[in-house]
């Protein structure tokens, strides 16, 4: 496949990237896919262990099938909105989605990404306590939870170097812990630091005035903070205080949803009973831009009311070339059967992951499904972590010279390294990412065994 003429050696100078140092290296560019692979203007060809940004669900090799279904829907009706009448493919997919997600979320409110599908959600909060005679607009999040960009969506967000610029924030929030204690509960029992976490919520609500608070949002695996999982317990729990002080459950599965963590949507595997589900990415596997908001049938009653209307919408939300892509997206996955796909190698990708804990510097290996986090250890004391010894960009370009595609996040002072590949990805492609991660991982335990010797000499 020859490279984009209009990319190769073109310097890159009025593209202002997202997320990036534009004083920093010249950008690769990537021009070509191909299953679970990136190729760059250079013909080099990378292993894309991240699904991109947890997005491309189906990989790369789709998209001729998916622009027929867009030529053909451009050939139909290249454009009609969803504000008031409607077109074919936004009521298919809603009906797709409908049937695809848990029973009694039956209501599809299309929006074009992630980030605002979190931010609809929150008004649709908003105006369902309206529409119920109540004045509620607080919104409660977990520490270190990405919930996007958009001010209303960072308001939610976890990430405080994020939010920290652009104060005040929209939506008044409430912070609490996510549940990485439960991970190392110490001398307390797991459903013991479960109670703990509740307790906390609970107090949270309390202090806050119950009467004010909209809605409790959570991932079912919480991406930022390391795939961060929980006991049903901990779901029911949540739902639980839900019901108690009137907080709409919301569940963010921008990434969690179609078969990334095994299921269509993470929720009816967690035990996570929502009243909202908020999705994108997988939707379409990224080939359109295309999110959704996924009500119940309680909470969309009052919207049934004469006259009544969720004052909410936008040009691009259900667009029907979008539709018709995400309509093809979710065929494909059915056709080729990529959910049953998952479940018979996920335990190969864990397996393959886990054997990485035997070096120095591997602390944890955890996740779901395609969705990891290989979280490195803290170094011993007064000695600087992983972080130091190799920096997140340093590992990640480590990774990429080896072929391997990925981003190294933290948590506070805590290097966790991510793998989601492509849901098409087989025992080939786990080899690959495990041999780089091995191959980087070992030099910075044999540096961080250097240095732990170096200090206990000094001592
Ligand atoms: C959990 C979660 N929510 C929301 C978003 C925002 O999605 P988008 O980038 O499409 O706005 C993301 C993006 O990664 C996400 O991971």
């Amino acid at each position: 496949m020859p490279t984009d003429p209009q990319t190769r050696d073109a310097p890159v100078q009025n593209l202002w990237r997202h997320f990036a140092d534009m004083g920093g290296e010249t950008p690769q560019v990537f021009v070509e896919g191909r299953g679970s692979y990136l190729i760059d203007d250079a013909g080099n060809r990378y292993l894309d262990a991240l699904s991109n940004l947890y997005c491309v669900n189906l990989g790369y090799s789709h998209g001729a099938e998916m622009g027929r279904a867009a030529f053909a829907q451009y050939c139909q009706l290249g454009y009609h909105s969803s504000w008031g009448s409607t077109h074919p493919r936004a009521i298919e997919l809603a009906d797709r989605l409908a049937a695809l997600a848990p029973a009694g979320l039956n209501h599809v409110f299309f929006v074009p990404s992630g980030g605002e599908s979190v931010e609809a959600a929150w008004k649709l909060a908003r105006a369902f306590a309206l529409a119920n005679g109540e004045d509620r607009w607080k919104v409660i999040s977990r520490q270190s939870a990405y919930h996007g960009t958009t001010l209303g969506a960072l308001s939610l967000n976890g990430l405080d170097h994020l939010r920290e610029q652009f104060t005040p924030m929209l939506v008044p929030s409430i912070r609490i812990s996510n549940t990485r204690r439960l991970l190392d509960p110490g001398a307390d029992s797991v459903e013991d630091a479960v109670q703990a976490l509740l307790d906390e919520l609970q107090e949270q609500i309390l202090i806050n005035d119950p009467s004010t608070i909209a809605a409790l949002i959570v991932e079912p695996v919480q991406n930022h903070g390391g795939m961060l999982t929980a006991p049903p317990s901990y779901f029911a729990g949540l739902r639980r205080l839900c019901d108690t002080y009137g907080l709409l459950l919301i569940a963010d599965e921008t990434i969690t949803a179609f078969g990334r963590c095994g299921e269509w949507f993470a929720s009816a595997r967690f035990g996570l009973d929502p009243d909202i589900i908020v999705t994108a990415k997988g939707l379409s596997s990224a080939h359109a831009v295309m999110g959704a908001v996924i009500a119940s049938d309680r909470v969309f009653t009052p919207f049934l009311d004469p006259g009544a209307s969720f004052l909410h919408g936008n040009t691009f939300g259900g667009h029907p070339v979008m539709a018709a892509v995400a309509l093809k997206n979710l065929e494909i996955m059915e056709r080729i059967d990529l959910l049953g796909q998952v479940a018979a190698r996920q335990t190969a990708l864990e397996e393959r992951l886990r054997s990485l804990l035997d070096l120095e510097v591997v602390h944890d290996v955890r996740g779901a499904g395609y969705l990891w986090a290989v979280e490195l250890a803290s170094a011993p004391s007064g000695a600087p972590n992983g972080r130091h010894i190799w920096g997140p960009f340093e590992l990640e370009r480590k990774l990429r010279e080896l072929g391997v595609l990925t981003r190294v996040a933290f948590d506070d002072d805590i290097a966790i390294i991510n793998v989601a590949p492509p849901l098409v990805a087989e025992q080939t492609e786990f080899d690959i990412i495990v041999d780089a991660l091995r191959s980087v991982l070992s030099d910075v335990s044999a540096e961080v065994l250097q240095r732990r010797a170096h200090l206990s000499s000094r001592a």
